[in-house]
């Protein structure tokens, strides 16, 4: 398949198969080792190396003078035949650094300037700073690093394609330019320039249109998609990134479930991981209570305990005030762990960090109890606390919703320490019966959990129009070490109860027509119980490639500041071309 006109094989596909034959090989010059009058030059390609051996012996004199001054990424067509190398130079993990080409023609193709980063690195030499790969991500993209992560995302991405083209899923596209859809989000908005004031948004997801296929009866649909959201972005967030996405009618929620637990197991698969299915369930309120998040990391225990009720006349006020007022003492014991006294004020740190005033500590000693906390928890609370020895007890005490982002916090430092987490473990998990509703914690708004499409917990349907903040939502979440995979959910199909949905997040009848009338029409044209999912296909190969960053396995990603530094976007519009569209900027323009 590597084999062209111009070229018989890939440089890194070549073998002891291949000794005796005449290849003919094209690629980038990764290194060169001049010996005088004998040249070494390292071949590079998407498949690997190979060693080119110029010797005056057999590489004309013309062809050992462009070998000993080419330029390292410069890219060349080289003759010759493939023999076994001395043993001091072969590589027994890769096949084609046991061999060499002798080389009898070499052609200049591509000459490369000086790059302004490395592409082969020496032992040991670090990356070039992050931004700089980032401006020259041509020749970043070249490292064998970056290479194998997108190698392995085109075969997750084919993988996923099989997987669902297999249980009967279509693959159909959805518009880019489309009208708002709401998944918590700001939008990317494209002004039309034949209709004056008017925007079209980029699609946050292909939510809606999923939706409205099973309203046209395709009865299952996946879709690789492209979404679109503006916020505030991190290393696992970028403003573009791409979902595998789906959604199936007549199905309850264990059906979906099921569908994306052979996505993803077959995705571990094609990565050489083995993963048992089904996941185990978490509910919501279960998750938050033992670990203080959504998406707990399952790989380890360190789980959170409530000490409220230990709590007695002999702790310190503080404590004491802060349980009737919404308040609890939560805690986790930490066992074995002989934290030192610069580990404990991490830990402190991390509390803080995540809004807690301080973190209580006591350690249990063959003598006692013993610590900062100790006061402060009182008699009583250690009493009950049966520990063994050298454990220690770490606590915060106050709203949940402090209590919960501090415990998480510490229990996440916790497990960097060295033996907390084995290296290998595959923690899936589902987290389900999410609240339809969640309060916002600046403004004090309800707004949706998921989206305003997710269908209530039958068994809540009663509370939302008196009590609509008790609904639980046919919600569910997939969790990996303690990663957010995805989200999905059973959509809602009744109109009167989207409309109610609707008008609980402040959405009046008018506007709910102007934004949703098409939806809300389609429901009432005979809609089938149907729900879905969206996987974060970024994460899954971030995760997969063992990378560290969303940008380390999307080919131009954008930095955390939104921009593409490569290609330089996004750009200044000049006045002509915002006229065009009926645009005037307040910021920057130039003429
Ligand atoms: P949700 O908004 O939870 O659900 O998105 C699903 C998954 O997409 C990934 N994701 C992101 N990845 C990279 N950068 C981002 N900015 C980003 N935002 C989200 C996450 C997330 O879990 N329409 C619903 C799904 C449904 O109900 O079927 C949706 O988009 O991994």
């Amino acid at each position: 398949m590597a084999s062209t006109t111009l070229r018989t094989h890939r440089c890194g596909a070549l073998s002891r198969a291949d000794v005796g034959s005449k290849v003919r090989l094209g690629g980038w010059i990764h290194r060169r080792r001049d010996l005088g009058g004998i040249v070494f030059l390292d071949l590079r390609d998407r498949d690997g190396l190979v060693q080119l051996a110029c010797n005056p012996l057999w590489t004309p004199a013309a062809a050992l003078t462009l070998a000993a001054s080419v330029g390292v990424e410069s890219v060349v067509l080289v003759e010759g035949e493939v023999t076994l190398r001395d043993e001091p130079g072969r590589d027994p993990k890769l096949a084609s650094r046991e061999v060499e080409v002798r080389v009898s023609r070499l052609r200049m193709v591509g000459a490369a300037a000086t790059p302004a980063i490395p592409v082969a690195r020496r032992e040991g030499e670090e990356l070039a700073a992050e931004e700089l790969r980032l401006q020259y991500r041509v020749l970043d993209l070249r490292r064998p690093e970056l290479q194998a992560n997108l190698i392995m995302r085109h075969h997750l991405l084919q993988r996923a394609r099989r997987t669902l083209s297999d249980l009967g899923f279509l693959e159909i596209e959805t518009p880019i330019l489309t009208k708002p859809t709401p998944e918590g989000a700001r939008d990317f908005l494209v002004p039309s320039r034949v209709h004056p004031g008017e925007c079209y948004a980029l699609p946050q997801s292909p939510q809606i249109y999923k939706q409205l296929l099973m309203m046209s009866g395709f009865d299952r649909y996946f879709q690789i998609a492209r979404c679109f959201r503006d916020e505030d972005l991190r290393a696992d967030r970028q403003p573009e990134f791409t979902q595998i996405d789906l959604e199936a009618s007549f199905v309850a929620e264990a059906d979906v479930l099921a569908v994306v637990e052979a996505v993803l197991r077959d995705q571990w698969a094609e990565a050489g991981h083995l993963v048992a299915v089904p996941f185990p369930h978490l509910t919501h309120r279960e998750a938050m209570e033992r670990f203080g998040i959504d998406k707990p990391d399952l790989r380890f225990g360190l789980e959170i305990t409530d000490l409220s009720d230990r709590v007695g006349p002999g702790a310190a006020p503080f404590v004491h005030d802060a349980l009737p007022r919404n308040g609890r003492l939560r805690g986790i014991v930490a066992e074995d762990t002989a934290l030192s006294r610069k580990e404990i004020d991490s830990l402190a740190d991390a509390a803080k960090s995540a809004g807690a005033g301080g973190l209580l500590w006591a350690r249990f000693e063959d003598a006692g109890w013993e610590g900062q906390g100790v006061k402060a928890f009182g008699p009583e609370l250690l009493a009950q606390t049966v520990v063994p020895s050298g454990a220690m007890l770490l606590a915060v005490v106050g709203a949940d919703a402090m209590t919960s982002p501090a415990l998480h916090a510490v229990r996440t430092r916790l497990a960097q320490r060295p033996g907390i987490i084995f290296p290998g473990r595959h923690a899936f998990a589902w987290i389900v019966d999410f609240p339809l509703f969640e309060q916002d914690q600046s403004t004090g708004e309800w707004v949706f959990t998921h989206h305003p499409f997710t269908s209530p917990h039958p068994d809540d349907i009663e509370f939302l129009e008196t009590e609509p903040w008790r609904c639980r939502a046919l919600h569910y979440d997939a969790v990996y070490n303690g990663n957010e995979l995805g989200s999905g959910s059973i959509r809602i199909t009744d109109p009167v109860i989207q409309a109610t949905v609707f008008r609980f997040l402040g959405i009046s009848a008018e506007e709910q027509r102007n934004r949703f009338g098409f939806l809300l029409d389609a429901l009432a044209s005979g809609a089938p119980p149907h729900g879905g999912f969206a996987l974060g296909f970024d994460r899954i190969a971030m995760l997969l490639a063992g990378a560290s960053s969303l940008r380390d396995v999307i080919a131009f990603p954008k930095t955390t500041a939104a921009r593409a530094l490569f290609e330089g976007a996004p750009i200044t519009v000049s006045a002509k071309d915002l006229a065009a569209l009926h645009l005037r900027t307040l910021g920057k323009e130039t003429g």
